[in-house]
């Protein structure tokens, strides 16, 4: 299961193969492309976050020994310029910081991680994710680890890299990073560079080349352009990455056009006729799993899939679709096996993102004995 550059080998090679062989060919790759199952990857995403708080040092030691071949980092940065590994750019969904900083917050209600100093986010208690209902703290995911119960707390980026490499060294493994700067266009508004820090930080613990085993992961297409074209040459590295796509609705991602903030249209990176100028810049897509799926003919327990990860696949991408999540099934699928046979068999996706990664590990291994 570990074995990803096999995998990304086969898609290049087979992209090469499309460039020359026309429509013949490319019916032979979507056939010759189904890898082994072996080469597929489980992503914890943030960490075992089904077990032990998302983003705690102790949630990605768990998912570390479930035998994954990627920890994801969600980054955000603080006001004195250190990066932490929290999903939300704002800290009130995760932490107690409404109740020890009650006068910081902006005019929308929220408490942003890039108003506070790295000292004074330490203070805070990190905890299972809640929303904030009819005034009480309402766990967002009711049978995960209890809210505000132990202690936690927000590490930097460098603490969880050293963290990990230290695992990596105790361990005899290697598992690598799969890094997602939030919100760049947000931090590009407050005057920061986030990529930018992203970069250096992974530079210094030697992540510098496409054989480093880290993933540079983000929703912004824009910034990835300038990740690629500027960043990462000024810096004299070349990191693997992946463009997440979700849907419009999210608003995730804003560009600047003709200088006013605009949301920023996905449906660009969905549709196929742009995804040989995409892989100029990416070398994998990480959609929603609901993108690899023909929803208008899905039923329960009878998932139809699209030519997405096919698509992606002629061009040489992998696919890493997010987020599953057994105890938070889409209709259509009885159990969390049946999902994950729709991604990763079925759809044949390279691997993919789980609050479940020993669900996920364990599906692998049944399907490899195959
Ligand atoms: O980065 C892949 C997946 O984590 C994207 O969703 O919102 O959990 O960061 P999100
Ligand atoms: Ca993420």
């Amino acid at each position: 299961m570990q074995n990803i550059n096999a995998r990304w080998m086969r898609a290049m090679f087979l992209a090469g193969s499309v460039m020359v062989g026309g429509m013949c060919a490319m019916t032979a790759v979507n056939t010759a492309y189904a890898g082994p199952v072996s080469e597929k990857i489980i992503v914890a995403h943030r960490g075992a976050s089904a077990y032990l708080p998302e983003h705690t040092l102790e949630s990605k030691a768990l998912a570390y020994n479930m035998g994954v071949a990627y920890l994801e980092q969600d980054l955000a940065m603080t006001r004195d310029n250190e990066l932490v590994v929290v999903h939300d750019h704002y800290l009130d969904r995760v932490t107690d910081v409404a109740e020890k900083f009650p006068d910081r917050a902006r005019a929308d209600g929220r408490y942003y991680v890039i108003d506070f100093d790295l000292a004074e986010i330490k203070t805070l208690n990190f905890t299972e994710g809640f929303n904030v209902v009819d005034g009480k703290r309402v766990q967002s995911y009711p049978n995960r680890f209890p809210m505000f119960t132990s202690t936690f707390k927000i590490h930097t980026f460098a603490e969880e890299i050293e963290f990990i490499q230290g695992l990596n060294r105790t361990m005899g493994k290697d598992i690598g990073l799969y890094v997602e700067t939030k919100a760049p266009w947000f931090h590009k508004q407050e005057g920061k560079d986030i990529s930018k820090a992203t970069l250096e930080v992974l530079k210094k613990y030697g992540y510098t080349s496409r054989e480093s085993n880290v993933l540079f992961q983000t929703f912004d297409y824009p910034d990835l352009k300038y990740v690629k074209d500027t960043l990462m040459p000024e810096l004299g590295i070349d990191l693997k990455t992946v463009i997440l796509i979700t849907g419009n609705d999210s608003k995730e991602t804003y560009e600047l056009k003709d200088g006013k903030w605009e949301p920023y249209d996905f449906n660009y990176l969905l549709n196929p006729e742009n995804f040989a100028e995409i892989a100029k810049y990416a070398d994998g897509m990480g959609p929603a799993y609901n993108m690899l799926f023909d929803l208008k003919k899905t039923t329960k327990g009878h998932i139809v899939v699209n030519d997405l990860v096919t698509n992606a696949h002629k061009h040489g991408m992998v696919v890493h679709p997010y987020t599953v999540r057994a105890d938070a099934l889409p209709d259509y699928a009885n159990n969390v096996d049946e999902l994950y046979q729709a991604i990763l068999i079925d759809a044949d996706a390279d691997g993919v993102f789980t609050d479940f990664p020993d669900l996920g590990v364990a599906f692998l291994k049944k399907h490899e004995q195959k």
